[in-house]
């Protein structure tokens, strides 16, 4: 088969390559080791779940149901698939599936994956997307509303970022919001022919989302509308209150949007996004969600969490100058000068990587020469040459590749020698 043009990615798919591709598994280390330390365990369900995990909690007239599922091929018994838009839905089924009720409550789990929406691709905005997320299910206790916003804000701080804030909402239980609604209703009928084509849908549909509108037009008409917090009864607005005086007490920076309603229908009570003041985009949001379980079949329980996208925390970290290094640099490298003695180069490379030396090779290149030159290039301190003497007496040649001293050294106190030259 010939392409007709390059082979490319799917649209809004990228390649990780290099220093971004390293800075990716920085995070992912950072992430797995303070995930860890907060009292999270890690969970991994399938990239590609049932249609209808997404359909019964995320809403019928949300952006990802209703524009940007990626549906996959194979249907089995009349089931469509889908490539998860996001996390939790899938971590409340596995909750579900796996008894999880039984564990010790609350259970709380991390994970970290790709993401698949199928968006209109622009910066920060893609197709495929990683997200690293937290969820505590099986309390309804405000502390881990605010231990939800403390891990991350703690993650973000390790590496002495400031400029970011947390912001935050309670969009109460589906009494007040049904409560709400009405009123927010009342409020734009009167702006029902000013409002985008968006919101005329939005009115009848999901009139929350009336909130989300980042229409130019429909914001001033925005700033007046009722607030939810007005409408919270005395459960959720204590709750509320509660989660606020736990961040004051850890001095988290949060402050207070009374729009901010975030896009899925499965959340109540707490709402938040994190925002940091170069981008105007959030790298992160979440909430609690107490029926997003009853949702799919199960019981009332109630559950509260977060996710942080992983692309825009690494923009951050870019603009920031921040490095995580998880390759580590090669400072020995292994030649060989001979064909015939390329096997015995071969063993000894094998010998010094069962020993944790940090060896590398360009066995591809036949002649010393230009592998030395390679060597040259990567900047390692020392080479290991080998050619048909060193072969037959079992001993190696190590060069110093700064001052080009070479000395013969055996093979059987090459690991030693190489281990006391590198501390
Ligand atoms: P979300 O706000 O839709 O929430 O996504 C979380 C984060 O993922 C966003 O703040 C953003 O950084 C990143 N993100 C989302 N869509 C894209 C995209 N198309 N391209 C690049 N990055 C993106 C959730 O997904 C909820 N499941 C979070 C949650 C966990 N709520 C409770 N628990």
């Amino acid at each position: 088969m010939k392409f007709k043009i390059a082979p490319q990615a799917p649209r809004g798919m990228h390649d990780l390559l290099k220093d971004d591709a390293e800075l990716f598994l920085g995070i992912f280390n950072e992430i797995l080791k303070h995930s860890y330390l907060y009292g999270f365990e890690y969970i991994r369900t399938p990239i590609v779940e049932k249609e209808e995990i997404f359909t019964a909690s995320l809403g019928a007239f949300t952006d990802v149901i209703e524009k940007e599922m990626f549906y996959i091929d194979k249907k089995e018994k009349g089931e469509k698939y889908v490539l998860r838009p996001e996390g939790t839905a899938a971590i409340a089924r596995a909750y579900l599936q796996n008894g999880m009720h039984s564990w010790p409550q609350p259970v709380k789990l991390f994970y970290f994956g790709p993401m698949f929406r199928y968006e209109r691709p622009q910066a920060g905005r893609y197709r495929e997307h990683y997200q690293w997320g937290l969820e505590i299910i099986g309390t309804e206790d405000p502390i881990y509303d605010a231990k939800i916003i403390q891990t991350f804000d703690r993650f973000l701080r390790k590496f002495k970022l400031k400029d970011f804030i947390f912001r935050i909402n309670s969009i109460g239980c589906l009494n007040d919001r049904n409560k709400y609604k009405k009123y927010l209703k009342k409020y734009y009928k009167k702006y029902l022919k000013n409002i985008c084509e968006d919101c005329k849908r939005r009115y009848v549909n999901n009139p929350l989302r009336l909130l989300d509108c980042k229409n130019e037009k429909d914001q001033e008409i925005k700033k007046s509308a009722p607030v939810i917090v007005d409408y919270l009864c005395k459960q959720c607005e204590e709750h509320f209150k509660k989660t606020l005086e736990y961040l004051e007490e850890l001095e988290i920076q949060y402050e207070l949007d009374p729009h901010l309603v975030r896009g899925f229908d499965y959340y109540s009570k707490t709402v938040f996004e994190i925002y940091f003041v170069e981008k105007t985009t959030a790298i992160g949001g979440g909430g609690r969600y107490d029926y997003l379980i009853k949702f799919l079949g199960g019981k009332q329980i109630p559950g509260v969490g977060g996710a942080i996208g992983i692309e825009r925390l690494m923009d951050i970290f870019k603009i920031h100058q921040i490095k995580l290094n998880v390759y580590k640099k090669p400072l020995v490298f292994i030649a060989y000068a001979t064909e015939k003695a390329k096997k015995y180069a071969y063993y000894v490379y094998d010998l010094l990587l069962k020993n944790n030396i940090n060896v590398v090779e360009n066995f591809a290149k036949n002649s010393l020469t230009s592998q030395l030159e390679y060597a040259d290039k990567i900047g390692v301190k020392y080479s290991i040459i080998i050619g048909h003497y060193e072969m037959g007496s079992k001993s190696v040649i190590l060069k110093n590749m700064l001052d080009k001293i070479q000395e013969t050294i055996p093979l059987a106190n090459l690991v030693e020698e190489l281990k006391s030259r590198l501390k």
